[in-house]
């Protein structure tokens, strides 16, 4: 058994004593590390390693940090020491250049990385996972439970999430699903982390991740589009770009704001803005004769349909 304060390695000690701490090795955070009793049995504060430390990753931390999940809690790995010192910049947790030894105390690890590098990730942290029987979060596009359980092992609690890029700005979209071995608490763990980006919904099958996949993993880009057929159309009618720009993304925002905030539904809401026989009805009938709907319903099959062929790509 671990001894309750571990004391600095050598490397550490360097850096705490010249205050650099840009690492060769192995990078630590400038605290005594504390062993095995830190790690969360039931805590509040669960200890939770970041396996990847790029842009995802920094703003989950972020948002962790900021709904008070202690920093002495959150561990981050990453082999580029670019990547680490970025992270170190913006939030005062500790980083290692090693995936296992960050997640050597972990009740959860969140793997951060791009799909082609789940298979080496998952890999070097399926023995602490194994011994710590933490949850494993993955928000990587494609992969499935069942080939990182493959990695990890038939028993691995296993939380597979589909994130959206607003997730940067905390205003995220998440959809996940947990395995069977996910017990309430780790199922509990996986919302509050996600949670720290935006909204979070649960699945009961892995299948809905690829649908989820196409209405919010790929939705902000639709929305994107919208808005510059939106601009587009505002310059042909004689508005200054800028002006056009700065009105379509405001209404984009108001509407989505009157949408959460109302107790309609979004038709009833839609009727509401709509007077008969004015501006608002001469162009929603237009949508409509276009084939709006189906337009949207054949772009999202189309994009679910790649998600699961991605997934069947990555085995
Ligand atoms: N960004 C989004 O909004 C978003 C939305 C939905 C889902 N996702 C998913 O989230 C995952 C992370 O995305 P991201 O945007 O955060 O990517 P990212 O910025 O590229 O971060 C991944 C980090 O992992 C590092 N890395 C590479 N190999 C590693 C290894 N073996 N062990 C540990 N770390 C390693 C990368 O280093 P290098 O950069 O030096 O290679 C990089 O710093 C991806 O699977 C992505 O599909 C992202």
């Amino acid at each position: 058994m671990r001894a309750p304060l571990q004391f600095v390695s050598a490397p550490l000690f360097l850096a705490l004593a010249t205050g650099d701490f840009a690492i060769e090795r192995r990078v630590y955070c400038p605290i005594v590390l504390l062993g095995n009793h830190m790690k969360g049995t039931a805590l509040d504060t669960p200890h939770i390693a970041f396996v990847g430390a790029g842009n995802m990753a920094s703003s989950i931390i972020g948002g962790l940090i900021a709904s008070g999940h202690s920093t002495t809690c959150i561990t981050a790995a990453d082999p580029f020491p670019a990547s680490l010192e970025r992270l170190r910049n913006s939030a005062p947790v500790a980083v290692y250049n090693d995936n296992a030894e960050a997640a050597r105390s972990a009740d959860i690890v969140i793997l951060a990385v791009k799909p082609q590098i789940m298979a080496a990730a998952t890999d070097s942290i399926a023995a602490v996972v194994r011994a710590n029987n933490a949850v494993v979060i993955s928000i990587a596009a494609g992969v499935t439970i069942a080939s990182m359980q493959a990695r990890l092992g038939s028993e691995a609690a296993i939380v597979r999430c589909m994130p959206n890029t607003p997730a940067l700005l905390q205003h995220g979209a998440s959809g996940l699903f947990g395995n069977d071995n996910c017990s309430a608490q780790q199922r509990d763990f996986a919302q509050r982390v996600l949670s720290a980006v935006g909204i979070t919904c649960w699945v009961d099958s892995e299948q809905e991740l690829d649908a989820i996949t196409a209405l919010s993993g790929s939705g902000p880009a639709y929305f994107f589009l919208f808005i510059e057929a939106m601009i587009d159309a505002g310059k042909a009618l004689g508005l200054d770009a800028d002006i056009a720009t700065k009105l379509a993304l405001q209404t984009s925002l108001g509407a989505s704001h009157m949408a959460l905030q109302s107790d309609v539904d979004l038709a009833e809401l839609r009727r509401k803005v709509t007077s008969p026989g004015g501006t608002t009805e001469c162009a929603v009938q237009s949508f409509e004769q276009s084939g709006l709907r189906k337009i949207v319903a054949a772009a999202m099959h189309a994009a679910a349909d790649r998600a699961a062929e991605m997934a069947r790509e990555m085995g």
